[in-house]
């Protein structure tokens, strides 16, 4: 979609379009380092080139009206700067309500109302974001309505870590930082390898030969995924404060090597959460490598520790499912790909494959098929490439 498509969808709702500015922000897709993030590990998504789109304008009261196409059930919502607590009954409203308190909590002002419209051309709910993009495009929009000057890198990051309060204080997911670190800071054909801990960071080319990514959604509904997603949250906080009561100093399973983890497992009393803290720490031992692997051209070993991590995501910390393992499971048996895995939070949501470009009609055809047989719906493709992070456009 272009601006034009935003802007009358903005007269439409609004009477008129003139002095609304455009912007866009993406969806993500994390390629490897699932569940690192809170860890305080490391982790390498990507922006897509599909999101959120958002265009605003000013206006001279303190109202704030928005309106998505995407969630034409939830009308017009209105509200006022000074009295903004999330609504249950505002659906996806509560993002960019939640932005615009922290915003203004964090001395960022919003000097006035505004009218805004969302359109996304992404599947809400498929695990590629869709709640950052609509948090960062929100921030952009700010930002440029308000001239608070967030487009340098220093100012996306502070876009980023205020995305991450909304999503921990008013909506209620414990989420980490990976998401909004995609979306704000994601360069096109690259992927973002962020070290959690510290939030170092650096742009990995993607450059898979002959290959290319798939995404693949389940086209599950993902329910009660946020109390899961909290659930894992704590079971590696309680790892951890048995690790750390054992001896082991450390501020996060991140800074733990395989090697140290293996010599102090034991010290945590419940398996369960000693088998997610060996995903987390595994997983992070992954990314290092796989980053090492594209770095030099390795794809087929870049492919091999997509599959590790789906299995660990399957056994050790068991939030993949019935239809993300069938569609793993389906990838590996394509003969076409070179490695298939879950991604992003799980318990549905969508999965990714590294399947070779002259290949992907007849990896589509056959994971599609199988899927629909051993499901009873059809899951959906997307060819992926890597997009630039959240602007004006
Ligand atoms: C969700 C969260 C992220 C991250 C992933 C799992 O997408 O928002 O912070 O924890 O799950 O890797």
């Amino acid at each position: 979609m272009d601006t034009r498509g935003i802007l009358t969808l903005f007269e439409k709702i609004y009477g008129s379009s003139g002095g609304a500015e455009s912007f866009f922000a993406p969806g993500r897709v994390n390629l490897i380092g699932e569940h690192t993030d809170y860890n305080g590990g490391h982790v390498l998504p990507c922006a897509l080139t599909f999101g959120t789109y958002v265009a605003a304008r000013k206006r001279t009261d303190g109202t704030v009206r928005c309106f998505s196409e995407n969630f034409p059930e939830s009308g017009v919502v209105f509200f006022e700067l000074d009295e903004i607590a999330p609504e249950p009954r505002h659906g996806w409203a509560n993002y960019p309500k939640g932005v615009v308190k922290a915003f203004r909590e964090n001395g960022l002002p919003i000097g006035s109302g505004f009218d805004m419209i969302v359109r996304g051309d992404m599947p809400s709910g498929a695990g590629l974001s869709s709640s950052a993009s609509i948090e960062m495009a929100t921030a952009v929009m700010l930002s440029s309505l308000f001239s608070l000057g967030l487009e340098d890198e220093a100012g996306r990051v502070r876009m980023a870590l205020l995305g991450k309060e909304v999503e921990n204080r008013f909506i209620g997911v414990k989420s980490g930082i990976m998401d909004q670190f995609a979306v704000a800071l994601g360069r096109a054909g690259t992927a973002l390898f962020l070290d959690c801990a510290t939030l170092e960071r650096r742009y990995v080319p993607l450059e898979l030969g002959k290959y290319e990514i798939v995404v693949m959604n389940t086209n599950k509904s993902r329910a009660l995924v946020e109390s899961r997603y909290n659930e894992r949250r704590s079971e590696c906080d309680r790892a951890l404060a048995d690790l750390q009561k054992s001896g082991v100093t450390i501020r996060s399973l991140g800074d733990l090597s395989v090697e140290e983890f293996e010599q102090a497992a034991d010290a945590i009393q419940d398996p369960v959460c000693r088998r997610r803290a060996r995903h987390a720490v595994l997983e992070n031992a992954r990314v290092l490598t796989a980053v090492a692997a594209l770095e030099s051209g390795r794809i087929a070993e870049f492919g091999g520790l997509l599959n590790e991590s789906h299995v660990s995501l399957q056994f050790d910390y068991e939030t993949t499912g019935r239809e993300l393992d069938c569609l793993a499971e389906l990838s590996w048996q394509s003969g076409e790909c070179l490695g298939a895995r879950m991604t992003g939070a799980g318990f549905g949501g969508s999965a990714l494959a590294i399947v070779r470009s002259d290949g992907v009609d007849a990896f589509t055809r056959f994971v599609g098929e199988r899927y629909r047989r051993y499901i009873g719906y059809d899951c959906s493709f997307f060819r992926s490439v890597a997009g630039d992070g959240a602007r004006r456009i």
